[in-house]
């Protein structure tokens, strides 16, 4: 039995990561899931994996040094799958200091802890143990030339202070395997989209905005690219990095399927109409001109755009989910999680809307 602690397991790609994994690997692993459940932490998302055996929650904070040790201390655990991290680039421009202390400061604490539990005398590591870096492809920058991709070998070049500081928590990772011989991995990943994701991002916020006839806030000319992958996918991409990648090495994940901000936001209004039925009253408000072109993002990154060349040669990992299927499986989701998004938009995130896009 595999034990894996997954941190940050309440947010939305660490919720689908533990759904994929305890439904494909069931008997095999156990799962410990250490989050602090910030604004972005959600145990309504695994409210159906809760009382499992074979799933665990611990309210902690990463940049807590002793309460991290003590997992590894009362706890035999084989693999780190680190997702903890305060992920949205506006709120990192609104206030750079609390990505810095979660993402670089609570990583290298797990990673001293990790090493202290793992390490040997002579320096080597059991077999077995073995820690994933989750990060993103904003650490390569943006690129200008429209043929060309991020690959492994592309320098680094973050631009907002949320890529800074996923930069160098990845730098951090590397300098543990270069210096201690960490077994660590690190993935870079595209834009993931998909079920339980906080609408302060693009697609959920617009699905939320056009659900209630608010308007469509698209930045500058809304001709910025992002490259989407299904949240599973990456899910099925990071289990293929911890099943056979090579200990030490870096791993982007992406799926080829760059997209325009404006045409997100057309495809969602389409997709809305053509599911939502006749007689449901919130079909009346999904109009084409809630767009609003609004003031550009501070720093906003062109393009992105990745090679998944490496993952997919090495590990025999494709995306499986086409973004035609994948829009329609996420919009219908939040069409039938109507008390989630209510519960998510409520309080807190009311007054984070009014400041951030009151200003625009
Ligand atoms: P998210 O904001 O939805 O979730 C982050 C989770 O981390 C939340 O549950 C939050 O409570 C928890 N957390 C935050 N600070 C913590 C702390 N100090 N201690 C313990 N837990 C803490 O983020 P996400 O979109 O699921 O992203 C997860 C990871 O994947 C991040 O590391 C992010 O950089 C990376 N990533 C995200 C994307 C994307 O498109 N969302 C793409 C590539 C990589
Ligand atoms: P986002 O979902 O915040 O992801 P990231 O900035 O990490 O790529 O934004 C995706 C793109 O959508 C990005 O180019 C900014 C743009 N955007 C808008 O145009 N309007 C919005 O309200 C938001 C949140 C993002």
């Amino acid at each position: 039995m595999e034990t894996i602690l997954v941190t940050g397991g309440a947010g939305f790609i660490g919720s689908n990561f533990i759904h994929y994994m305890l439904e494909s690997r069931a008997g095999a692993i156990k799962i410990i899931n250490l989050d602090v459940l910030t604004y972005a932490g959600n145990l309504e998302n695994l409210k159906d994996v809760s009382d499992r055996p074979d799933y665990e929650f611990v309210k902690a904070d990463i940049r807590d040094k002793a309460a991290v040790e003590k997992i590894f201390k009362d706890n035999d655990i084989d693999t780190v799958v680190h997702f903890a991290a305060e992920s949205h680039v506006d709120r990192s421009i609104e206030n750079p200091g609390i990505f810095v202390e979660t993402n670089v400061l609570g990583t290298l604490v797990l990673l001293n802890a990790a090493r202290a539990a793992w390490e040997l005398k002579d320096g080597s590591y059991p077999d077995g143990k073995r820690f994933l870096h989750v990060s993103t492809d904003e650490v390569y920058g943006s690129l200008s030339d429209p043929d060309d991709y991020f690959y492994e070998t592309t320098p680094y070049d973050p631009h907002s202070p949320y890529s800074a500081s996923k930069a160098s928590s990845d730098f951090l990772v590397k300098s543990y395997v270069d210096t201690y011989h960490f077994p660590a991995f690190i993935t870079n990943c595209s834009n993931n989209y998909g079920p339980y994701q906080f609408p302060e991002k693009l697609i959920p916020l617009i699905i939320n905005n056009a659900l209630s006839g608010k308007p469509l806030p698209v930045y500058g000319d809304g001709k910025n690219v992002r490259d989407w992958l299904y949240v599973e996918d990456h899910a099925r991409g990071i289990a293929a990095v911890l099943d056979k990648g090579r200990l030490g090495e870096k791993y982007n994940i992406g799926g080829h399927n760059e997209k325009e901000n404006i045409e997100i936001v057309h495809i969602i209004l389409d997709t809305l109409r053509e599911l939502l039925p006749d007689s449901d009253p919130r079909k009346e408000l999904v109009k084409d001109d809630l767009i609003t072109f609004v003031t550009d993002r501070k720093g906003h990154d062109r393009r992105y755009a990745i090679s998944p060349e490496k993952i997919g040669r090495e590990l025999g990992w494709k995306p499986e989910t086409d973004f035609a299927s994948g829009i329609r499986k996420t919009i219908d989701w939040y069409l039938h999680n109507e008390e989630w998004l209510a519960h998510v938009t409520s309080g807190d995130y009311q007054s984070y809307y009014d400041k951030m896009y009151g200003q625009r």
